[in-house]
């Protein structure tokens, strides 16, 4: 887990969120919740199959909307799984439910006690998101949650170039 990024309560690492330490880990999920491909499949293979049980309780899970389960094998105690849009063009809500997701999330780590979290860049995969603008979505409502708040917030990025544009995000003052 390389750190390429560290600033205030915010971080940005290149690396495998499975392997993440923090409290807590966001899953970008489907809204089955029942398991996936991308992140969502690593998750579940490194958490076990007890993961996938708690989840079939919880009855799925909207879009923008987030959900909390215990983290089972992980080294993080908790899963919050979010929905991400699917990129349609840009025309059908998609920042808007992109920032639900990050916000959401957020809440429900509050709501916990969580004092540490990992976020992948949730939609940017299958779902097809751009990448900047991804990153200038989840950075925007980091930094508004943080305001207030003195979680530590790591944003795992899986390859250099999703890692680039939040530094790019990060550094810019349009924050
Ligand atoms: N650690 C950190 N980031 C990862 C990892 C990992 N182990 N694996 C992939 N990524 P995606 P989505 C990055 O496709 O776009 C699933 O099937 C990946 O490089 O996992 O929200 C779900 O079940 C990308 O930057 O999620 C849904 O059906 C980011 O995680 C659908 O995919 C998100 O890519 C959700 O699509």
């Amino acid at each position: 887990m390389e750190v390429v990024y560290s600033q205030g309560n915010i971080q940005v690492v290149i690396g495998d969120i499975t392997e993440e330490e923090t409290d807590a880990i966001v899953n970008a999920a489907n809204s089955t919740l029942l398991g996936g491909g991308g992140v969502d499949g690593a998750i579940h293979r490194k958490a076990g199959p007890q993961l996938k049980e708690e989840c079939r309780t919880l009855g799925g899970c909207p879009t923008g909307e987030a959900k909390i389960t215990k983290g089972y094998q992980l080294k993080a105690k908790y899963v919050i799984h979010t929905v991400g849009p699917v990129w349609r063009g840009g025309n059908a809500q998609e920042d808007e439910l992109l920032a639900s997701c990050y916000k959401n999330s957020l809440q429900i780590a509050k709501d916990h006690g969580i004092q540490s979290i990992s976020f992948p860049a949730i939609s940017t995969g299958v779902y097809g998101f751009p990448k900047k603008r991804a990153a200038e979505i989840a950075v925007k409502e980091v930094k508004r949650f943080l305001e207030d708040s003195q979680l530590l917030v790591r944003f795992v990025c899986f390859d250099q170039e999703t890692a680039q544009f939040y530094l790019e995000v990060l550094k810019s003052n349009n924050h």
